[in-house]
């Protein structure tokens, strides 16, 4: 079956995880991704958090999968050579490069545009321009710029960051909606372009809901659905919500039976409102219905702490899974707290191609994530990650080049 993507060709001069992220999303939809890294090292994940020695770690496999690799020294005048002869064959060049590297290494907008008119050059950087744009940034940087850390955690206790990568795989996927709306856009111009994508402004938009409650507090100067209310301070800033939900419909984390001893025993217990009336007979407190202090939705507001002490009542009685059994019976929203081990094991997300297991010849079978994204037309197979140079004597005779001057160009280090 064709493949969404079929006849795009990426130079993927991506590393570690915000770039690899969307080079690696476009491979699955069916581009030719070819990576560029240098010899001896590649991308410096191969060698970070390695679980066995001297092989590819997770960190890397589970980030690369279905690219080609090529090694190129892109300083050395002929390995120069060699990627311009990419530029000219790829209609997209992926860099995630700290500002300013890929024009010190004599790659401007302006050079590619001469070697490739139809060429769209996606970047991602730490920040926009502005007071920051010359920085390097990670993952924890960009959470902690763009938005998240602050309204991330107790309002006792210090700013703090997510698990999930919302400023590397974040920007990585707004980067590859960019890319592919960029091609659409080609198919009418001819034309190549820039698209760029910083990791604050990633954050931000992943934080939208924030600064609504920003414009919200700045005009009312308390926000009800917070746990701050009725009894804390707001000051003047968004203040952190620890587990409140973030839109209209009340919800917590509460314990599990066995949550003694099981830090994931819990589950996330929404009080949507259509199903109050469930709620009440579930827990066994039918005399919430007629009371007036919880009979709606905004009476309940400067309660709510108490509504999820006298649920987690219920719920200590019942596992995490038990209580979403009896929950989802009456359509009340809840999530159990899987971790990631529960994931790992869960059959329907091996069925769905959510979970995969991939065989690696140097380091064997190992689980990672999919293709979250599903289309009907354009299934993902995931393909293990390549081997640092695997592919450089094949995309070098694609580029026309003789096995002699292979050898030669190797012997000078420039590939
Ligand atoms: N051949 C020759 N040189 C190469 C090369 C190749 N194939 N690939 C990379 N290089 C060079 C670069 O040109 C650069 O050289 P320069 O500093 O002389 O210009 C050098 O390697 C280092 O690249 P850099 O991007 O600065 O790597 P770093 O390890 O110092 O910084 C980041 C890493 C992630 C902090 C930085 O790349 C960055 O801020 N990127 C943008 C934001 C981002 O994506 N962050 C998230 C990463 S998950």
């Amino acid at each position: 079956m064709s493949k969404a993507l079929d006849g795009v060709r990426i130079l993927d001069f991506t590393h570690v995880q915000s770039g690899p992220t969307c080079t690696q999303l476009l491979a699955w939809f069916g581009a030719d991704v070819i990576k560029v890294e240098r010899a001896g090292e590649g991308d410096i994940t191969r060698g970070q958090l390695r679980d066995i020695p001297d092989v590819d770690s997770l960190y890397f496999t589970m980030l690369n999968h279905n690219k080609r690799s090529v090694t190129i020294d892109a300083k050395k005048p002929k390995g120069k050579e060699v990627l311009e002869a990419l530029v000219r064959k790829c209609d997209v060049l992926v860099e995630n490069f700290a500002p300013g590297a890929l024009d010190r290494m004599g790659f401007t907008w302006e050079r590619i545009q001469e070697l490739n008119p139809h060429m769209i050059v996606a970047s991602i950087k730490g920040f926009g321009p502005g007071p920051y744009q010359d920085c390097k940034v990670y993952e924890n940087v960009a959470q902690c710029a763009g938005g998240s850390a602050s309204t991330t955690g107790f309002d006792d206790g210090p700013p703090m960051v997510t698990g999930a990568q919302i400023g590397d795989s974040g920007t990585g996927l707004h980067l590859a909606l960019g890319i592919v709306t960029a091609l659409y856009q080609r198919h009418r111009t001819g034309r190549g372009q820039r698209v760029t994508a910083a990791m604050q402004d990633g954050v931000l938009n992943l934080c939208r809901v924030k600064l609504r409650d920003q414009q919200r507090l700045d005009r009312t100067h308390v926000m009800e659905e917070y746990p701050q209310y009725p009894n804390g301070v707001f000051g003047e800033a968004v203040p952190r919500a620890g587990n409140a939900s973030g839109g209209g419909q009340p919800g917590w984390i509460l314990k599990c039976k066995g949550w003694e001893t099981d830090p994931n025993a819990y589950i996330y217990f929404i009080t949507q409102a259509p199903v109050w009336k469930a709620i009440c007979e579930v827990i066994g407190r039918p005399e919430w219905l007629t009371d007036p202090r919880y009979a709606t939705p905004k009476a309940r507001l400067p309660h709510l702490q108490d509504i999820f002490a006298d649920i987690e009542k219920w719920t200590m009685t019942k596992t995490k899974f038990e209580a979403m059994d009896i929950l989802n019976q009456h359509d009340i929203p809840c999530g159990p707290i899987l971790s990631m081990k529960e994931l790992a094991a869960e059959p329907s997300l091996r069925k769905t191609g959510t979970i995969v297991e991939v065989d690696h010849p140097k380091r064997g079978k190992y689980l990672t994530v999919g293709n979250p994204i599903k289309l009907s037309d354009s299934p993902t197979e995931v393909v293990r990650s390549p081997l640092l140079g695997e592919h450089t004597d094949e995309v070098m005779a694609e580029l026309g080049y003789g096995t002699e001057q292979v050898a030669a160009l190797r012997a000078e280090g420039a590939i």
